[in-house]
């Protein structure tokens, strides 16, 4: 997969990310606002690992995103199964050097619609914490809409937080 973009290249992940992946990925303001799975710290064998199931995934759901030559930050989705197969979770992050340039807004409208019209999809959705306004700011400017929010929903750095369920419906 390779889309060209005004601010930023959606594309497959490759071994030769990996510098660049830790570099940013290593980061505890990005991990406070990502789900566990997530590693912190983020070591070369977690890039690696990451790398390895991005690659090996068919069809590929999980895409780097290039900015200025390197591999600034991720965009992925995880398409729901049996009668949910038509809704897919989105996520993504970058590093912190490239926040505020509009990067991540452009990228997601673009892979929400690859999304859809590659996995005949009726909506996707994310779930960001309620205290993070910067991605709840992206949805919205990529066109998605609030529709709950899921009061003490998860657990964070432990603490008992609230999710904000956002949704796009083509
Ligand atoms: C959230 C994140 C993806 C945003 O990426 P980005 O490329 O910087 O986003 P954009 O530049 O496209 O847009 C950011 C918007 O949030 C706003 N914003 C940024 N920080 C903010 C803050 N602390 N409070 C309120 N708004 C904020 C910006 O002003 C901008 O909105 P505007 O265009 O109306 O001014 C990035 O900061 C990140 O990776 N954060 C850590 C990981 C994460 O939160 N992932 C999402 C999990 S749901």
């Amino acid at each position: 997969m390779h889309l060209r973009l005004v601010r930023s290249i959606v594309r497959s992940w490759t071994n030769d990310d990996l510098g660049s992946l830790v570099r940013y990925a290593d980061n505890r303001k990005i991990w406070l606002n990502l789900r566990d799975r997530f590693p912190h710290p983020y070591t070369r064998r977690d890039g690696r690992d990451f790398i390895h199931l991005a690659r090996s995934q068919r069809p590929e759901t999980m895409f780097a995103l290039e900015v200025d030559g390197e591999a600034a930050g991720g965009i992925g989705f995880v398409q729901h199964t049996d009668v949910e197969r038509v809704s897919a979770e989105i996520g993504y992050w970058l590093g912190e050097p490239f926040w505020g340039r509009g990067i991540v807004t452009e990228a997601l409208v673009a892979v929400t619609k690859y999304a859809i019209d590659t996995h005949g999809l009726t909506r996707v959705f994310a779930l960001p914490y309620a205290r993070n306004t910067a991605s709840c700011r992206v949805l919205e400017k990529a066109g998605y809409v609030l529709e709950a929010r899921l009061r003490r929903s998860a657990i964070k750095d432990g603490e008992i937080i609230d999710q904000m369920q956002f949704a796009f419906i083509p």
